[in-house]
């Protein structure tokens, strides 16, 4: 998934220049909406996911997201700093007491070349105003959910299997996560053994909740137990009948899509050769789509 960077100027900096300032304000600049990591893990050279403090007065639905960021290197004539932000799925459920990001690191993206060294104890910009369309509000009832992800696509996801309603709303839960290496899997591999053995899950949903939850990843470019990209096994029906579920209707099947740009349209066009139509916050329908990269 490439980098999109949205740069704003709201919270630009004082000049480093600027003789009116008081000295300790120019050695120490404030960010604006700054928060704390807390924790950084490195899953392969380029994944690494990350834990901030969350804001007490920000509310979320599990599946938002938000735009974090750093700020930008001083402008060389003026000396400036503007935020770079970036769209970041949550990937922390909406009761967690600290929210949790999962992110690429590009070598010369103008955000993650600096993100991927952030330590504990550092601040991060967080602009605490959630949005998002993978969020249980947007699709009808129904029997089976169905979440589809590519690479860093997973992280509305992990915040939505570790959201009770989850499995108070479907009798089943199948999660398919593509990426092109077994490494890449780790993360989402290592949530999903989470979650099957999390107790507060456990206690509120019944001890069935975990035999609900069915997790089928697949690597493109290096061996493992399965192959291939998830479209393509949809399209053979290779997918169903390995979980022996029926294919896809309109009737029982509820689906959400997050992935790099060309895997999402080329999802959204097989869900509607399968019958299910697009929903929305407003218009509740039958699946949904990650819309922060397709703006
Ligand atoms: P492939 O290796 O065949 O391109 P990326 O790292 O490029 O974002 O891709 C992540 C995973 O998504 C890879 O396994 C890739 O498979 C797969 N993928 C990329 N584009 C599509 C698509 N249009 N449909 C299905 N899977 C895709």
């Amino acid at each position: 998934m490439n980098e999109m960077i949205q740069v704003t100027d709201t919270a630009t900096q004082p000049a480093a220049n600027d003789d009116s300032l008081p000295t300790p304000q120019r050695a120490v600049p404030m960010l604006p909406d700054a928060q704390t990591v807390t924790q950084v893990t490195h899953w392969t050279d380029k994944l690494f996911s990350f834990r901030i403090t969350r804001p007490t007065s920000m509310r979320f639905r599990s599946g938002e997201f938000v735009m974090i960021g750093l700020m930008g290197d001083p402008h060389p004539d003026t000396g400036k700093q503007k935020p770079l932000l970036r769209a970041y799925s949550m990937a922390s459920p909406s009761w967690d007491d600290e929210l949790e990001f999962y992110s690429i690191k590009v070598q010369d993206g103008p955000l993650t070349s600096k993100l991927q060294h952030i330590q504990p104890g550092d601040q991060v910009i967080l602009r605490p105003k959630p949005v998002g369309t993978l969020v249980h509000d947007a699709l009808l009832p129904g029997k089976r959910l169905w979440l589809f992800a590519t690479g860093t696509g997973f992280a509305p996801f992990a915040s939505l299997l570790r959201d009770p309603q989850t499995y108070q709303d479907y009798d089943e839960v199948i999660v398919t996560h593509t990426c092109r290496t077994l490494g890449e899997l780790t993360y989402g591999a290592q949530l999903i053994e989470d979650v099957r053995s999390n107790e507060m899950l456990e206690e509120l949903i019944g001890d069935s909740f975990a035999a609900k939850l069915r997790y089928y990843p697949t690597t493109t470019r290096e061996e493992s137990l399965k192959m291939g990209r998830i479209t393509d096994l949809m399209r053979s029906g290779n997918v169903f009948e390995d979980l022996d579920v029926p294919p896809l209707s309109p009737e029982n099947d509820r689906a959400m899509i997050c992935g790099n740009l060309a895997f999402n349209l080329d999802l959204k066009a097989l869900l509607e050769e399968f019958g299910l139509r697009e929903g929305a916050n407003s218009a509740p329908r039958e699946y949904v789509v990650e819309k922060a990269f397709l703006d």
